[in-house]
């Protein structure tokens, strides 16, 4: 669980929020280096959740969905917000993705992300000018 929280929860938001959310609210882009940077961190843990955690097994523990395979999906979609889809090179996690994904039903499992998918559409004009001032500091973080 500790793992999850760094290796997956961490780079997947800060994929969404370098990609989209950041250049959406602030009018600027993150340097290429710092998005490159990113990317293969991301792209790394992925590998590293494939052989160590998945194997070559349907579930994360095993033959059986459980609490852990919806907690890594959950941050592994994240980065679709952006259009970024973490799951094009690996069809062992692209399967594994399906799999939970049928198990919980395709209808909810979408209605869940739905919000996520439209971020792109959100219009971030109405949002607080203090708010918007803090996500300009941590643009400042990336260059
Ligand atoms: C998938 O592979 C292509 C070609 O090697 C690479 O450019 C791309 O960054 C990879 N995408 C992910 C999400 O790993």
């Amino acid at each position: 669980m500790a793992w999850q929280h760094t290796a997956i929860q961490l780079p997947m938001s800060k994929i969404l929020w370098i990609k989209l959310l950041i250049p959406m609210i602030t009018g600027e882009e993150v340097p290429a280096e710092k998005t490159e940077q990113m990317l293969v961190e991301a792209k790394n843990n992925m590998q590293l959740f494939e052989e160590k955690f998945l194997q070559d097994k349907m579930f994360i523990t095993g033959d059986h969905i459980s609490l852990a395979d919806l907690v890594a999906l959950v941050e592994m979609m994240q980065p679709m917000g952006s259009k970024y889809n973490v799951f094009v090179n690996s069809s062992k996690i692209a399967e594994w993705r399906m799999r939970v994904e049928l198990a919980i039903g395709s209808g909810l499992f979408w209605e869940a992300h739905d919000r996520l998918m439209k971020l792109a559409e959100w219009d971030c004009s109405t949002l607080d000018p203090m708010v918007k001032e803090k996500i300009c500091e941590l643009l400042q973080k990336f260059k």
